[in-house]
């Protein structure tokens, strides 16, 4: 089987690309956005036909290439059947198979992490792709996206752990710079899931982390449950809405926006109201210079106080949040009210001014999740 274990520096992610040396059908594990070209570009050196992008789970630190590959290469979207991703062509549930050439893939649900995760085992191989359900000398976190650490110990113990002593694991991420692990490691030396520890231990274990929220969670979340696929949608622009006050535009689903170019010129003669969490006000993607914090749970009573002709423009991550906050802000009568259409992951990726606060840089920041999937 021809096996090449490729790696995102940016989200310290692992994708594996498999193929059939004499079919040339391949599969793809975990692919990342970022790194789609790199992917096709490999695809098409060896010679190989991609039939399919496969996802260990939803990732939480980074986002999928899955729908541009898809795009591109005209493969199938697979994830495990509990993500509830509808992108996807085909979920899979335990005992299920993905074929390429001659090789198999068998689908084991391994959730815990995530409710969705699946481990994919190539017996003939003695390989196994574990997501972040097991991870070299660590596991995923289980304190968002369902995560629940009693479940990830069954799992990981009853499903991973119990294949041959000398099956090759691939974890989705290593921080350390660690590539391959067996079961026979893990069972010994993973201080958390290893033959000493007992569920109790290892929930008591988890329940005891403090770990920072996901940097890129806002972003990865939506995007993920879309494939990846996140190109902003056509804007209609309404001609008596642009006479007022901004080329105000609708989106598909009727939230009116804004563009960050047409912000960033006007930013002193509109209110900038920020409705994320104030620990991603003065995270990574930083905030725009005179916005107000409003988290949206908070947005309906501190926006009472305010005068209705303002014109106010609602900012998050991504802008599903702040275009939930437009809606509702219209809805309490304000007249000029649109969202910052991409949010501030488009603000950022235009190169547009943020104020960024923050405790210490990207490695620190990395070093501080020890080994934990982010
Ligand atoms: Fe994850």
């Amino acid at each position: 089987m021809l096996f090449r274990q490729l790696f995102d520096s940016e989200t310290s992610t692992y994708s594996y690309l498999l193929a059939d040396e004499t079919t040339r059908e391949a599969v793809l594990i975990d692919s990342v956005r970022e790194q789609v070209d790199r992917d096709a570009e490999l695809v098409a050196q060896l010679g190989l036909r991609l039939l399919a992008a496969l996802e260990t789970h939803v990732h939480a630190d980074h986002v999928t290439g899955a729908g541009l590959l898809r795009d591109r290469l005209g493969c199938r979207i697979v994830l495990g059947a509990r993500t509830g991703v509808l992108t996807a062509d085909r979920r899979v549930a335990e005992g299920e198979s993905v074929r390429f050439g001659r090789h198999v893939l068998e689908v084991l649900e391994t959730p815990g992490h995530t409710d969705g995760c699946v481990t994919y085992v190539c017996h003939e191989e003695g390989m196994a792709f574990t997501g972040d359900a097991l991870l070299i000398r660590g596991c995923g976190r289980t304190d968002f996206q369902q995560g629940d650490a009693g479940t990830l110990y069954g799992s990981v113990r009853e499903k991973i752990l119990s294949l041959p002593a000398e099956t090759r694991l691939y974890p989705a991420h290593d921080y350390r710079g660690r590539t391959l692990t067996t079961v026979a490691e893990e069972r010994r030396f993973n201080p958390r899931l290893g033959d000493a520890r007992s569920r109790e231990e290892f929930v008591a274990l988890m329940r005891g982390l403090r770990l920072p929220y996901p940097r890129r969670m806002d972003e990865a979340l939506p995007a993920n449950m879309a494939s990846g696929v996140t190109e902003p949608e056509p804007l209609a622009v309404s001609r008596e809405e642009a006479a007022r006050w901004a080329p105000v535009a609708r989106t598909a689903s009727g939230v009116p926006v804004v563009t960050a170019e047409w912000l960033a010129a006007h930013r002193a003669e509109v209110r900038v109201v920020d409705v994320r969490e104030h620990l991603e006000f003065y995270g990574g993607l930083g905030h725009i210079e005179g916005a107000e914090l409003v988290p949206l749970a908070t947005l309906e009573a501190s926006a009472r106080g305010w005068g209705r002709g303002a014109a106010v423009v609602t900012v998050c991550a991504y802008g599903t949040r702040s275009g939930k906050a437009a809606l509702l802000l219209r809805e309490q009568g304000f007249t000029r009210v649109a969202s910052l259409h991409g949010g501030m992951v488009h603000w950022a990726e235009l190169g547009l001014p943020a104020i960024e606060v923050r405790g210490g840089g990207d490695s620190q920041e990395a070093g501080a999740f020890l080994g934990m999937d982010i």
